[in-house]
């Protein structure tokens, strides 16, 4: 079953009756999604297997990339460094010939634009010695600070200025070093694993994050020719080779997208099926699903997830931390779906301190979540949610609001939309393929 959303519908006059100004996502209530739904390749990956291709000097190619609005802003950063950049976004291949790459500065609007903009720093230190960049933008979920990867480059011998929002960093030779994270940064671990690589010597980094978009990396640099191997515990050890040749690699699945699609199912009371789902990462999540009370079945070597809903889901709680814990990106999508459980459920957020915006949306549509201290919510399950009019905050916060509104009474209209697109390509179409109502205005 789908409901087709006709070309003309999208303009005349659309299949749930708006007709108002543009630049927002209109859901209503759609019971029962159903049906199998391909995956894109992860965001988290493809952002800084895009920035890793700056280590090497010829013409790589990337598969499975997802066209979203982030990956363009990543496209435009690389090609504004001296590489040739082509995305064909219909089939999702990205070539990237880095031949003639001699910048080291990034725009400050780059920069802005996303978080990711910040792991062109590791490659163009070990390529050029020198980069200079704008401080990535903070956002709603936290000031998302770089002090641990600026920190451990200094350990590494880089000299860091900063001069009203702009940091110039600069090395003649980095140095090897026993790197030890005070936290698990993911973003951390990326930079100082990109300019390990091609620095002499054996760099370990420990403490390390061992997100499967960090593995991907990995998996990508050691096809560049990098000497790197795990250790435990949660350490990185790189042993510096002098160059490193391009590639042609496939980005893995977004195990987020897959959280979304099956929580679409889960919250509708559906049966949706993910072939691609990497459930071997996905672990903690699909725990709490079936806790949940849905029926939850992997596929063969752990790749594939169906979920046949439960209409009446059970309250569970949640806590986010680093990988292998329930991941942090997951959580707003999920608080959607535990607000219409029976019963009171607790979701902690230790990742970000400030990525409860979301509640304040929901609670809009008529759930019940108390926030304390700004990062647990506690939910109180409702019997039904109402559409109304609410503002994504950021990306996870917008996937949030299209599922509450795919469950909700009436109508949800969604701005903030731009969030929506940084995070997914297309999500909403995958949606409709399932039988929601929903359409994208821009
Ligand atoms: C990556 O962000 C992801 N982004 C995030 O996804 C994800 O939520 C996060 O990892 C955690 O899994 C990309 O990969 C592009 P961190 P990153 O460094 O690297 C603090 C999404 O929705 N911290 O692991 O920025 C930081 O403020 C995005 O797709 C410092 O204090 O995450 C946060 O509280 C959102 N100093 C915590 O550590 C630092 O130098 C985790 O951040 C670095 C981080």
């Amino acid at each position: 079953m789908s409901h087709q959303v006709s070309e003309s519908s999208q303009h005349t006059h659309s299949v749930i009756g708006y007709k108002g100004e543009p630049a927002c996502l209109m859901v209503k209530q759609s019971q029962g999604l159903e049906g199998s739904v391909r995956l894109a390749g992860a965001k988290n990956a493809a952002l800084v297997v895009m920035a890793s291709l700056l280590l090497t000097r010829g013409k790589s190619l990337l598969r499975n990339v997802p066209a979203s609005a982030d990956v363009y802003n990543m496209v435009q950063l690389l090609q504004e460094l001296g590489a040739e950049v082509h995305f064909d976004d219909v089939h999702n291949v990205v070539s990237v010939d880095t031949t003639h790459v001699y910048g080291y500065s990034v725009s400050a609007d780059l920069m802005n634009k996303m978080r990711a903009s910040v792991l062109v720093l590791g490659p163009l230190l070990a390529t050029q010695g020198k980069a200079e960049i704008a401080f990535p933008g903070g956002c709603v979920i936290g000031d998302r600070p770089i002090d641990y990867h600026l920190k451990n480059f200094a350990k590494m011998g880089v000299t860091v200025t900063e001069h009203d929002g702009l940091l110039s960093a600069s090395v003649d030779c980095l140095h090897n070093r026993n790197l030890l994270l005070e936290y698990p940064s993911v973003g951390a671990t990326e930079n100082i694993l990109m300019a390990a690589v091609l620095t002499e010597g054996t760099t370990k980094i420990i403490n390390a994050a061992l997100e499967p978009e960090v593995f991907d990396l990995i998996d990508v640099l050691k096809k560049m020719g990098a000497c790197v191997d795990i250790e435990v515990p949660a350490t990185i050890k790189i042993t510096g080779v002098k160059t490193l040749h391009s590639v042609d690699h496939a980005i893995i699945f977004d195990r987020l997208e897959a959280g979304a699609l099956l929580l679409a199912g889960a919250i509708t009371g559906g049966y949706v099926i993910v072939p691609e789902a990497p459930a071997h990462s996905m672990g903690l999540f699909l725990m709490k699903l079936q806790e949940m009370g849905h029926i939850i079945l992997i596929g063969p070597q752990g790749t594939g997830v169906k979920i046949k809903a439960t209409k009446k889901p059970k309250a569970v709680s949640i806590k986010t931390s680093p990988y292998p814990s329930f991941p942090t990106d997951l959580q707003a999508p999920m608080t959607a779906a535990l607000v219409l459980s029976h019963g009171t459920s607790v979701v902690q957020e230790t990742v970000f301190e400030n990525r409860l915006m979301h509640a304040r949306e929901l609670v809009k549509m008529g759930a019940q979540i108390e926030v304390t201290y700004g990062s647990t919510a506690h939910i109180r399950g409702v019997e039904a949610l109402y559409g109304t009019q609410v503002i994504a905050s950021d990306i996870r916060a917008s996937c949030a609001l299209v599922l509450a509104g795919l469950a909700a009474n009436g109508t949800t209209t969604i701005t903030g939309i731009h969030h929506w697109k940084r995070g997914y390509q297309a999500l909403e179409k995958k949606l409709q393929e399932l039988g929601a109502l929903i359409e994208l205005f821009e």
